[in-house]
């Protein structure tokens, strides 16, 4: 595993990307309400993206073994774990979506999700939500220089399975930078003291996917589409991250974007 440490000018790049992919969400957020579609989504990203001069990373990206993507971002309602491909169904109140947006910026990636509750949703599809931000945000509140991989994963986990959630094992967040996906894998569950020792510089996604039911996933015959086994609705929220000599810097912030919880606007920011 080698894992890419940023210099300054690297960091710097990597603020504005980041940024860039955050203020596409702010931007589409206005727009989302009963009766648009995931391709009306697809659209507008696209649209926000060639106005900021930046290119969308999930276009044509092709990992090994599958089928080129075809959306600007991906839009995962409801059952759909994660990589959901834009269509042109209607999003109906009470559906729940997650945008995930990834720019380039002068070759430099940035990568973030967030829920989207369509019309008044239901108190479960409502906690889901908040109870996976939170999830998100206890793993980025672990960031810090000598912490493990595994003490991001395990607070998450911890955390979702007390409320009796469960944590997909299959997906994972991501070193980026001047590539989508680089070392290491962000595990979103684990054990405290194990893997990897974090190093100032280093830059990844935090990016867990929750359901309300089972764990266990499915992919579609599209090749990309991941919903939950049982059909339990699932939610998912990304971040990327800086470690920072003294904790971590969310890259992923601009005007709009939600608050974070309580529970870390209360204890001093770590890279304050
Ligand atoms: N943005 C996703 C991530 O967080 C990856 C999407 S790959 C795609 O890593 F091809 F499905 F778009
Ligand atoms: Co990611
Ligand atoms: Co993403």
């Amino acid at each position: 595993m080698s894992i890419t440490i940023k210099d300054e000018a690297g960091i710097a790049a990597m603020r504005q990307a980041c940024r860039l992919a955050s203020e596409v969400l702010d931007e589409l957020t206005p727009h989302i309400r009963p009766g648009i579609t995931t391709l009306d989504i697809d659209r507008l990203c696209a649209d926000i993206m060639r106005r900021q001069g930046t290119k969308s990373a999930t276009i044509g990206y092709q990992p090994a073994g599958y089928p080129p993507y075809p959306g600007h971002v991906c839009t995962s309602v409801n059952q759909v774990v994660c990589h959901g491909i834009p269509n042109d169904k209607p999003l109906k109140k009470g559906d729940i979506v997650n945008v995930d947006v990834t720019v380039i910026k002068d070759g430099w990636f940035g990568d973030n999700s967030r829920m989207f509750e369509i019309g008044e949703c239901s108190i479960a599809a409502r906690r889901l939500n908040a109870l996976t931000y939170e999830a998100m945000w206890l793993g980025i509140q672990q960031v810090r220089p000598g912490a493990r991989l595994g003490d991001i994963g395990h607070a998450i986990q911890k955390f979702a399975e007390g409320h009796r959630l469960s944590v997909v094992r299959e997906f994972c967040g991501h070193g980026i930078g001047q590539k989508f996906h680089e070392d290491p894998q962000v595990l979103h569950y684990g054990k405290p003291g194990t893997g990897e020792e974090l190093r100032p510089g280093m830059i990844f996604t935090i990016e867990p996917m929750i359901n309300l039911g089972r764990r266990e996933i499915k992919e579609l015959q599209d090749g990309w589409t991941i919903v939950t086994k049982d059909r339990s609705l699932s939610a998912q929220w990304e971040h990327t991250v800086l470690v920072t000599p003294t904790g971590y810097e969310v890259l992923t912030l601009s005007a709009g974007s939600p608050p974070p919880p309580a529970f870390i606007t209360a204890a001093a920011p770590a890279s304050a």
